[in-house]
C-alpha cells in the first residue's frame, strides 16, 4: 500500500469530565482530568495507522515536555513521526470539556502549530511514494494552501478537513480530490444549512459545482453522505451505540476512510468501514485514546 502523508496539527489535549457544561460565569467541578495526545492532524494520521496505512505525519510541537509525550504517542502508534518539527515555546494545547451526554467543547492554543511555515514543508515532505495527503485547519492556512498546490502538482490526492470551520477560497475547489465535512463545517464552507441527507446532498453538489472532485459530508447519528463529481452518490448509516465521548470521532473516520481507500476498497465499503472505526471511537475517552485498530474496526464490522 502507498504511504498516506498528514500534514497537519499535534496537540496536548486537557481534558475535564463535566456534569453539564458551565453556564457564562459559572465555576464548576470537574469528575475527571487528563492529558491526552491529540490535535485533528495527529488523530487523523493515528486513525490511519492503526487502520493499516503507512502514514507520515507532518506538523510541529514544542520544545516542551508535551512535545517528547505528543511524538512518542504517535510513534507508539505506528504513525512515522520522523517529519514533526521541534518549535522554540509551547505544544499546541486544546482545552476540552466533556459533558456526560459525551459531547465536547474545545480551546485550542496553537502553539507550535501556529508556526509551521511552506518552508518547513518544503525541507520535510517526501511526496514521492505517497497516494494521499490529509489536511485540516489548525496550523496556518497559507501552509495548508501551498500544501494543496504542491499535492495537485505531484499528482498526490488531497483530503481536506476545514475543521475548525472556515469559508474557503474558491480557486482552492480544484485542488481537492475530497473535501470532509460535518454539518457546522457544510453550513460555513457552503452555506448550505446542513440537517440531514437531503441537504447534505444540496451542501456536496454546491462544493462539487466549485471543483472538488468529490465530497462527504458527516452527520453524526444520522451517518454520512458521499457525492462525486462522475455521479457517484451514496447514503451510509451510523451504527448505533452508547457514546461517551465524541472528541476525535470525525478524525477517526477521516483516517480510517483514507486508510481503506489507500487500500483499494470501493468507495461505499470504505464509508463503511470509516463509520465502524467512528462508532468504537464514541464509545471510548479521549482522542488518540479511542482510536481502534484494523482487528477492532473489522470484528465490529463481522458482529453487525
Ligand atoms: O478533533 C478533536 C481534536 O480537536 C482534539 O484532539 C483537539 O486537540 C482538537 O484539535
Amino acid at each position: 500500500m502507498q504511504k498516506l502523508l498528514v500534514i497537519g496539527s499535534v496537540n496536548m489535549d486537557v481534558v475535564s469530565n463535566v456534569k453539564q457544561f458551565p453556564l457564562p460565569g459559572e465555576t464548576i467541578h470537574s469528575s475527571d482530568m487528563k492529558f491526552v495526545p491529540g490535535g485533528k492532524g495527529a488523530n487523523q494520521a493515528v486513525a490511519a495507522a492503526r487502520a493499516g496505512a503507512p502514514c507520515v505525519m507532518i506538523g510541529a510541537v514544542g520544545l516542551d515536555p508535551f512535545g517528547d509525550t505528543l511524538i512518542a504517542s504517535l510513534s507508539e502508534k505506528g504513525v512515522d513521526a520522523k517529519s514533526v518539527l521541534r518549535k522554540e515555546g509551547t505544544s499546541g494545547i486544546a482545552l476540552i470539556t466533556v459533558s456526560e451526554e459525551g459531547e465536547n467543547n474545545i480551546i485550542l492554543s496553537a502553539g507550535a502549530n501556529g508556526q509551521i511555515t511552506e518552508e518547513d514543508l518544503a525541507s520535510v515532505v517526501q511526496w514521492d511514494g505517497a497516494c494521499a495527503v490529509l489536511l485540516q485547519n489548525e496550523i496556518p492556512w497559507e501552509t495548508t494552501l501551498a500544501a494543496l498546490r504542491s499535492a495537485k502538482e505531484k499528482g498526490v490526492r488531497a483530503f481536506l478537513n476545514p475543521a475548525p470551520a472556515r469559508a474557503l477560497p474558491e480557486e482552492l475547489f480544484s485542488l481537492l480530490d475530497t473535501l470532509i465535512v460535518n454539518e457546522t463545517e457544510a453550513a460555513v464552507v457552503t452555506g448550505v444549512k446542513v440537517v440531514d441527507v437531503e441537504t447534505a446532498e444540496t451542501a456536496a453538489d454546491w462544493a462539487l459545482a466549485k471543483g472538488a472532485s468529490s465530497v462527504i459530508v458527516t452527520l453524526g447519528e444520522q451517518g454520512c453522505f458521499y457525492a462525486s463529481a462522475q455521479g457517484a452518490r451514496a447514503a451510509v448509516s451510523a451504527f448505533r451505540v452508547q457514546p461517551v465521548d465524541t472528541t476525535a470521532a470525525g478524525d477517526t473516520f477521516i483516517g480510517a476512510y483514507a486508510a481503506a481507500s489507500a487500500d483499494g476498497l470501493a468507495t461505499e465499503e470504505a464509508l463503511v468501514f470509516a463509520a465502524a472505526a467512528a462508532a468504537l471511537a464514541v464509545t471510548r475517552h479521549g482522542a488518540q485514546s479511542s482510536i481502534p485498530d484494523k482487528a477492532e474496526i473489522e470484528a465490529f464490522l463481522a458482529s453487525r
